[in-house]
């Protein structure tokens, strides 16, 4: 940059010596020197500005990528609490348009603000070498071009930041709506989303057009001054040229610096302007990365945490593989919340014990299960796992030996087989066949024309609810969880698959211990013990014969579902 700034400031004193000692004295051989020193400082001006838009464009293409990853890590290290907080769809805006948006203003920053400076200051010094008294005319020209710019930037800052946020909302409403096409489909609401889009969409191009028409009168005005700065050059340096005090060659030279200083300024006004819409970008880039995740990460690693995944490696603490215990837990996903959803949590589960979870929807076993792998943290209390507390064992750990199949199945863009050992990238085959037995989804798996190789996904067969279901099991029981837990994992699928299912993880996980919550008593009542849960509080605990004689609620449930003669039959 330095080196096409420095050429372009020699190019006019360059002319002003072929005018001068040039052409006024006849003098051919001089024109002919000074005019390959032009073209060698043309040449080495381009080199310098092609090397520097290189490695400006370089520098700021590898910024982006750089910032990207930084949002990509910090977002994968947040938890479920700060996930809660920003939308999928804003994440995804700041990880692409602000990205960019702040990508652009590093590449300008480089390549035009350090040009535009430079010139600028560099150009008032040249002219001020030529002729001291000339440059009085910038005494005149600069403020008004300062008083012009400063208002046109006012103007224009806080219709970018309107820019921006119109932008979002474009964005977020195309978000949701692919999101959500399904459902706007079923509802057969097309026409009002194309109207929600379409307005947001227009208010973006007013307020974009409104930026244009800032920027177009931009042009013209400082033509303007330009030229009447020009004007009063040529009005009394003229003069002065007459009368001898001025070469004719300088005077020109002059009026190019004059007009570099004023374009270096445009440009300028206009890099301001850029950074003003950046400014918006990067404040949303900085929020992300400046959440600080509220799941600390223990230390050091502590002495006795249990193996980190397969039973088959005992540690000294083996006598307490796949203990969990809960002492006193409360939990609310509001920090300072009214009401908290768990209150009062306490029970212990012993290795190898089965115990099911039942209790009405909203009643809170999502929220007790989800603490285990610690996807959220009690907000008092404390979770034990293996006898130590969560919260001292590293996570990975933790989430090696807690197997949690969620209650909204998910799966990726990939095949069948991919889903299937996403836990566990390097199962053999006979390992995915044998999850996928006990899961009972292999004969579904096999009667598709290419088996474990079929995509699922946006492209390929879209499989159904309890497909969906039984192949996230799958997924949870190849790693040989310690601890497993079901959160309404079968819920989609039939009554005598579910049964299968449950007898094939008896035989497949003798040793590790089961969370089953279910809605069904059918689902769970073989379990060693049912815990029944109603507003966030343990109300019975025992195993069905106990609580059939101990426990009202469990009884109310259990005759209200005797009703389904499917249920009663299962049971
Ligand atoms: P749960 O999600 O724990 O209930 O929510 P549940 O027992 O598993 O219910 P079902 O059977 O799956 O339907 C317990 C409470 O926590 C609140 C809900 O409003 C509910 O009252 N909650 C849940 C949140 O505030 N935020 C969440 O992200 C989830
Ligand atoms: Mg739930």
């Amino acid at each position: 940059m330095v080196l096409e700034v420095v050429m372009d400031l020699l190019q006019p004193s360059l002319m002003a010596s072929i005018v001068n000692d040039g052409v006024m004295k006849g003098d051919l051989g001089h024109i002919g020197l000074m005019s390959i020193w032009m073209i060698l400082a043309a040449v080495c001006g381009l080199l310098g500005g092609m090397g520097c838009a290189y490695y400006a464009i370089r520098a700021s293409v590898g910024f982006g990528t750089d910032l990207r990853n930084a949002l990509f890590r910090k977002v994968q290290a947040f938890a479920f609490r700060e996930l809660d907080k920003f939308s999928g769809g804003t994440l995804v805006t700041r990880l692409t348009n602000d990205v960019m948006q702040v990508q652009m203003l590093v590449q300008i920053f480089l390549r035009m603000l350090i040009r535009s400076s430079m010139l600028f200051f560099g150009s008032i010094a040249m002219a001020f070498l030529i002729s001291p008294k000339l440059s009085l005319v910038f005494a005149v020209s600069l403020p008004l071009f300062f008083i012009f710019l400063y208002a046109l930037l006012s103007k224009s800052i806080p219709l970018y930041r309107t820019l921006q946020a119109k932008l979002d909302r474009v964005n977020s409403v195309l978000l949701e709506n692919l999101n959500g096409i399904r459902v706007v489909k079923a509802f057969v609401r097309a026409a009002f989303e194309k109207v929600r889009f379409k307005r947001a969409n227009e208010e973006n191009y007013e307020v974009g057009l409104k930026a244009a028409r800032l920027l177009a009168i931009n042009n013209p005005i400082m033509t303007l001054l330009l030229n009447a700065s020009i004007v009063c050059i040529l009005w009394i340096g003229g003069a002065q040229t007459w009368e001898g005090g001025l070469a004719i060659g300088s005077l020109a030279a002059f009026i190019t610096y004059v007009t570099q200083t004023l374009n270096a300024m445009v440009s300028l006004g206009n890099t301001l302007m850029n950074i003003s819409r950046a400014k918006a970008s990067s404040d949303r880039i900085i929020e992300v990365l400046d959440t600080p995740s509220s799941m600390a990460e223990p230390v050091a690693a502590p002495l006795a945490a249990g193996t980190p995944s397969a039973p088959s490696a005992p540690s000294a603490l083996s006598a307490l593989y796949g203990q969990v215990e809960f002492r006193h837990v409360f939990f609310g996903y509001e920090e300072g919340g009214e009401e908290p959803v768990l209150k009062d949590v306490s029970f212990l589960a012993k290795p190898g014990e089965t115990i099911g979870i039942l209790g009405s929807t909203g009643a809170g076993k999502s929220s007790l299960v989800n603490l285990m792998p610690r996807l959220y943290d009690p907000t008092e209390g404390s979770v034990l796992v293996n006898g130590v507390d969560v919260k001292s064992i590293p996570l990975e750990e933790l989430r090696s030996q807690v197997g949690i199949v969620l209650q909204q199945a998910v799966l990726f863009g990939g095949t069948i087989r991919d889903n299937i050992r996403y836990g566990k990238p390097d199962a053999s085959q006979d390992e995915i066949e044998a999850a996928a037995r006990a899961a009972e989804a292999h004969d579904f798996i096999q009667s598709f024309p290419e088996g474990y190789d079929t995509q699922i996904g946006q492209r390929g067969v879209t499989l159904s609810g309890g497909q969906k279901q039984r192949i996230s099991i799958a997924r949870a029981l190849l790693a040989q969880p310690g601890i497993l837990i079901l959160d309404d994992s079968t819920s989609a699928v039939d009554l005598r698959t579910e049964a299968r299912i449950r007898t094939a993880l008896r035989d497949r996980l003798q040793g590790s211990t089961c969370f089953i919550i279910a809605q069904r008593i059918s689902s769970v009542a073989d379990a060693d013990r049912i815990l029944v849960i109603e507003d966030g509080r343990i109300v019975a605990q025992g195993n069905h014969a106990e609580l059939m004689v101990s426990s009202e609620v469990y009884r109310d449930i259990y005759e209200s579902q005797l009703g389904l003669e499917e249920a009663s039959h299962a049971t």
